[in-house]
C-alpha cells in the first residue's frame, strides 16, 4: 500500500497567512501541519509516500520530511505546478503508485480516533475499488456528501450541494485499489476546472465497489484549511497533550511499529532536545517497554 499526501494549492483560504509559507507547513501547535496527515497514513501501516507540492513549495517540505530513512520510511516528492483538483494525484504520483494499492490524505486533514490503525489496517487489506471516510457535520455543504446503505456500500456522494441530503461528509482520506490511476486518467474536469475526487468516486459507486467506513464520536476530524479551523486544530492537540502523551509524533509511531529501534529514536529525539517534542522523543525511547535503558544516560 502506498501513501500519497496532497500538499498543493495556493492556500488562499488562510491569506496573508500563506503569502510566505505553504499551508500544509503552517503550525499545528507543536508540529508542521503534515505530521498530522503523515501520522495518520503511518497508523495504518504505510511506509512508501509522495509528498505532492507546487514547485516553490516542495524544497520546504523536503527540508521538513527529508526522505524518511530515519524513520524508517520511503518518502518521495512530486511537483503539482497548479491546483488541479485532488484526483489529480493520480496522474502525477502515477509512476509512483506502480502497480499497487494506494491511500491518499489532504495534507490539510486532521484525524484523530483510537479506531484509527485497526480501521486503518482493515480498510487497505485486500481493498477493491474505494474507501472512504465519513464524518458528520453540522454543516456539510462546503464537502463532499455521502449517502450510504446498511451494508457500507456508498450509494450516492455529492460535492459541495446546496441541499445536502445527509448530515454525512466524506473527509479527506481515501483508500484506492490500482485503477484510481486508470480512472483518474479517464474524468474530465469540473465546471471550476479541477480533477474532482468526488467524479472518481462515483465511477466506483457506479460499479458498486464504494464503501464507507463511517467515523463514531470517538473520532475527531479536522479541516485545518480555514483560520478557524486552523485554531481548533491547535487548541485540540494542546488539550489531547495535556496529559503527557503526543499526538502525530513520528518518532513514536515508527518505534511502536517496531521501525526503528530505541537506540535510534532516542537519537532522533537529542536533535532537538531543546524543544519539547525533543524531550518526549527521547523519554519514550527510554521507556523500559522498549529496552536499551542504557541509552537514558548518554
Ligand atoms: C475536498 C473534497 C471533498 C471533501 C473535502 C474534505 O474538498 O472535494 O469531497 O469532503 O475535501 O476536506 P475541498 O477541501 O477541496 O473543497
Amino acid at each position: 500500500m502506498k501513501g500519497i499526501i496532497l500538499a498543493g494549492g495556493t492556500g488562499t483560504r488562510l491569506y496573508p497567512l500563506t503569502f510566505a509559507l505553504s499551508k500544509q507547513l503552517l503550525p499545528v501547535y507543536d508540529k508542521p501541519m503534515i505530521y498530522y496527515p503523515l501520522s495518520t497514513l503511518m497508523l495504518g501501516g504505510v511506509r512508501d509516500f509522495l509528498v505532492i507540492s507546487t514547485p516553490t513549495d516542495l524544497p520546504l517540505f523536503q527540508k521538513a520530511l527529508g526522505d524518511g530513512a530515519e524513520l524508517g520510511l520511503r518518502i518521495s516528492y512530486a511537483e503539482q505546478p497548479q491546483a488541479a483538483g485532488i484526483a489529480d494525484a493520480f496522474r502525477v504520483g502515477a509512476e509512483f503508485v506502480g502497480s499497487d494499492s494506494v491511500s491518499l490524505v489532504l495534507g490539510d486533514n486532521i484525524f484523530h480516533s483510537p479506531e484509527l490503525p485497526d480501521v486503518l489496517a482493515r480498510s487497505m487489506k485486500d481493498v477493491d475499488g474505494c474507501v472512504l471516510f465519513g464524518h458528520s457535520v453540522a454543516d456539510p455543504r462546503p464537502y463532499g456528501v455521502v449517502e450510504k446503505a446498511p451494508d457500507g456500500r456508498v450509494i450516492g456522494i455529492e460535492e459541495k450541494p446546496s441541499k445536502p441530503r445527509s448530515s454525512e461528509i466524506a473527509t479527506g482520506l481515501y483508500i484506492y485499489s490500482n485503477d484510481v490511476v486508470e480512472i483518474a486518467h479517464s474524468i474530465t474536469p469540473s465546471a471550476r476546472g479541477e480533477l474532482e475526487i468526488t467524479d472518481v468516486n462515483r465511477v466506483y459507486l457506479q460499479q458498486g465497489r464504494a464503501r464507507l467506513h463511517s467515523f463514531g464520536a470517538e473520532t475527531t476530524w479536522l479541516d485545518a484549511g480555514t483560520y478557524d479551523g486552523l485554531l481548533d486544530a491547535t487548541h485540540f492537540v494542546r488539550e489531547q497533550q495535556r496529559s503527557g502523551g503526543r499526538i502525530a509524533c513520528l518518532e513514536e509511531i515508527a518505534l511502536r511499529r517496531g521501525y526503528i529501534d530505541a537506540g535510534s529514536c532516542y537519537s532522533l529525539g537529542k536533535k532537538h532536545k531543546n524543544s519539547g517534542y525533543g524531550q518526549y522523543v527521547m523519554e519514550i525511547a527510554s521507556d523500559t517497554r522498549w529496552g536499551r535503558l542504557t541509552y537514558v544516560a548518554q
